[in-house]
Parts: C-alpha cells; structure tokens; sequence
C-alpha cells in the first residue's frame, strides 16, 4: 500500500526531503506526467484525477491542441508588457469571452489567477465608482461561508472561518460585511417556503445596505455555485434577482465570482446561465477552466455599464499587473476553449455529470450502504458534485457517530489517494463559524468518459466505506 499520508503516520518509504514549503502538513507525492484524466507519480503509481487539481484541468493534462498552441507561440512571442503591447492572443480570447457571454460583457482583462481577478473586480467596481464621481461608495457586500481567494482583500471580502483565522487581526474590515449564505438545506426555515426564504435573504441584504449608508456600497459579491466552503451550493430559485434588485434600486454593483463555477464547470459556460434566474453581473470573475491548468490565467468581465463608465471617464483600466494577457498564457487559454467547442466537452460532461450523480445516489443511498444513514445532500450539476455527510444527525434511526474530532472527508480524502484517486475532502461547510460538516468533492475533466465515472465512483465507495468502517468499530 502507499504511503499513509498523515502527519503522524510513519512512512512506509523514507521521503525524500523538500526545499518546498508545502501547502500541507504532510508531503504530498510528487506527480511526473499526466495525460487526460491519469497522473503518473515518482513511485511509478498511476492515478486518477477525479476533481482536476481544484476544478482546474477541464480538458485533462497532454491535449495535443494546446501542446501546439504553446509550442507555437514560444516560437512566435513569449512575452511583451501589457502596457507597452497587446498581442494577437489575448485580443483573440477576449474576443471570443465577450462573444460568448450572452450580450453580457463589453470588455475583458486579463490578470494571472483566481484571486487576482476577484481582486481585480473588487479594484475595478471601486474605480467605475471613483471614476463616475460617486467616491464615497467603499462598501463591499458578500456572503458568510464563501471563498474568494487568498490575498489579504479577497480573504476580508469572503468568509470562509478557517482560511481567514490566522489573519483575521490584519484583514480590513471596515468595507467589507458580510451577510447569510444563500444555502436552502441547512438555513432554510422548517416552516419557510423557497419564495420566503428569498425573500428573508433579500431583505437582509437591503437591510446591509440601508445600515452602511446605500450610497456607501459599491457592490454585492457571491459565488454563483459556491465551492470550496460549503461544496456545489446552488442558490435557492428566485435568489440572485432578488439580490439584483436590491444592487439596482440602490445603483449598487451585482459581482459574481465563478472562479470555480464557471467556463463549463456545471455544464454551461457560466454558471449564471443556469443558476442565475436569467441575471447576468455587472461584473464577473473567471480562472481555472479558463486556462484548464495549462497556464495560470484569470480575467474579470466587464458590463457594457462597466465599459461605458470607464470609457466616458479615465478611458483605461488603472490596475495591473506585470503578466496580464501573457501571450503564451492567453494562447494554451485560447486553445483549452476551442477544445472545449470542437470536441462537443459541455454536451459530453452533462452526461457524464449525470451519469456520475445518478452512480453516487445509487451506491450511497443503497439500503446496502452503510453510509446511507449519514449521507445529508448529494448535488451537483455538470461536472461538478459534491457529498455532504452529516454523523451528527444521521437521517434514519441510526445513533450519531462520534468522529472523536477527525475529519471525515479529509481522511477519505487520503485513502482514495491511497487508492490511486484524487478527490478533495473539506470541514466546515455546514455551519456559519465555519466549525462543522464535512463534504467531498468531484470535478473532472469534461472529457471524461462513462467508465472512468464507473472506476472513480468504485475507488470513492470503496476508501469512503473503509474509513467509516474504521471509525464505527
Ligand atoms: C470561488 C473561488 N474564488 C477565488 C479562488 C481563488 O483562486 P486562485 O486559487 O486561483 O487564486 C478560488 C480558488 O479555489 C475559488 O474557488
């Protein structure tokens, strides 16, 4: 068996010491190839990616288009400075982003990843107001249990509990609040409609707005699907036009965030298509299907209002940085998306979705699964799902299991990759401080095929059921 990967555990090998800090508290195997859905590891182990990294690599590792889009363009231009020259690429994929957004964008820019565009789009919202006179709006809106990055302006604009601690004494939080998550199964009122439970959030959120000052905010902030925090929470229906009005009737800004959710994510190129109640943002930021893992890539796309504001005022976008619209960058980009047309991907990963959320509701809703009691909401859409477990409050006669403070989706995390998968575990998505629940996470390539869901749901069963097993002995 491979090595355990706990802290504490011993090592079956030695492990070869690393000059990395590592994101975790143990070493994580080192990956030497890829192609599709396999990675191939150091210790000649071939695994599978059942969640892209982090919902990243959309069309899987080695495509041969975008290996020679690459190729191609370090032979014609690997790099000028975004505010000396544009280049043929980026013009190319702004292009087709602003084509393909329904009507909904006039612009685009480009900048190196998920949290530079959220920051970016908190950037460029304070700058349309700056610049169309109105600076006294500095108040940002967002969501309790939500990600939108790691530097210190995303992580004060999102609350997710966990990430944020360390840093809550240095993070500004004088413009930015916060207000309930939009997450019908755990928040919603026993005795709420769907239409009340809307309707309880919207007010909150004009509430929010008439105690800053209305004129104070610049704008609301959410995830569209949410991810990592509470794992593939789709708002309930009616949600994000309610929460559009209250930006509307206030000239505030309606900003979503689909780093995760979106460029094809859950089927559609953005997730507003289908869980957006027909609004489209003002503002939006995109990443990991973007560039799908080839290139670090992230853009934020801009509004005809955005577009209108700044072109009758300061007429450029005042924030930047050094590799915005790298042209190798913008050029794999260009490629991952053709790919995704030319091969049909959204048609092929809303059957494989399918396929992958009926086998996961099948295997653990069995009355053979000993997980079944415990199994609170399997959702998803696309290529994008999520299993939320709940041991406290089991959903038939079983007694609560103790986890004696483990983390289930984090230890069925490692088994699988154990295993020989990779699937992402998380805590602390079913409760506001960020303290309870535990949730698993798929999210492969949208080229997968119907046997590869068959062996990823297989391998996830199999390391789920063992670590309960161990846990209930
Ligand atoms: C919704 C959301 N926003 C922002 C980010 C930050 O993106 P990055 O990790 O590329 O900086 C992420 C990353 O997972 C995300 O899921």
């Amino acid at each position: 068996m491979a090595p355990a990967l706990t802290k504490s555990a011993e090592p079956e090998k030695p492990v070869k010491p690393s000059a990395i800090l590592h994101r975790t508290p143990w070493q994580p195997p080192i990956a030497v190839s890829g192609e599709g859905i396999y990675l191939d590891l150091e210790d000649g182990r071939r695994i599978i990616d059942a969640v892209g990294g982090a919902a990243v690599t959309c069309i899987g590792n080695g495509h041969p288009e975008v290996k020679k889009a690459i190729k191609e363009q370090v032979d014609k231009l690997s790099y000028v400075y975004n505010m000396q020259l544009s280049n043929q690429p980026a013009e190319e994929l702004a292009r087709y982003l602003v084509n393909t957004g329904n009507g909904a964008f006039a612009l685009c820019g480009f900048v190196s990843g998920g949290s530079e565009a959220m920051e970016a789009c908190i950037k460029m919202a304070r700058q349309y107001f700056y610049d169309t006179k109105q600076p006294q709006r500095k108040n940002f809106i967002a969501r309790q249990l939500s990600f939108h990055g790691n530097t210190l302006a995303t992580l004060a604009l999102a609350h997710h509990p966990g990430r944020r601690a360390p840093y809550a004494d240095i993070l500004h939080d004088a413009n930015f609040h916060h207000v309930s998550p939009a997450y019908a199964k755990r928040f919603q009122r026993p005795d709420e409609m769907e239409e009340q439970y809307v309707e309880r959030l919207r007010r909150e959120l004009e509430d929010k707005f008439i105690e800053l000052g209305p004129d104070t905010v610049i704008g609301f902030v959410a995830e569209t699907v949410v991810g990592a925090t509470t794992g593939v929470v789709a708002p309930p229906k009616g949600y994000f036009k309610a929460m559009k009005s209250v930006c509307d009737k206030y000239g505030a800004l309606f900003i979503l965030d689909e780093i995760m959710s979106g460029m094809g994510r859950l089927g559609t190129l953005h997730a507003w298509e289908q869980f957006g109640d027909g609004v489209a943002p003002d503002l939006q930021a995109i990443a990991k299907g973007l560039g799908g893992g080839y290139v670090s890539i992230g853009a934020i796309l801009m509004s005809q209002r955005i577009a209108d504001g700044i072109r009758d005022s300061a007429g450029f976008w005042k924030h930047g940085h050094t590799y915005q619209a790298h042209p190798i960058a913008t050029a794999a980009s260009l490629a991952v998306q053709k790919v995704i047309v030319s091969e049909n991907l959204l048609a092929n990963i809303q059957t494989q979705g399918a396929h992958l959320g009926k086998l996961l509701n099948d295997r653990l809703l069995s009355p053979n699964s000993p997980l079944a009691p415990f199994v609170f909401d399997i959702r998803g859409s696309g290529g994008w799902w999520a299993v939320e477990f709940d041991f406290d409050t089991p959903s038939s006669s079983k007694p609560a299991v103790d986890l004696k403070g483990g983390a289930f989706a984090i230890q069925v995390q490692q088994r699988c990759l154990e295993k020989g998968l990779v699937i992402m575990g998380f805590h602390g998505g079913s409760n506001v401080e960020g303290t309870n629940g535990d949730h698993v996470m798929f999210s492969p390539a949208y080229n997968v095929s119907k046997e590869e869901i068959d062996k990823i749901v297989d391998l996830f069963i199999e390391g789920a059921e063992e670590v309960f097993g161990e846990i209930v002995v």
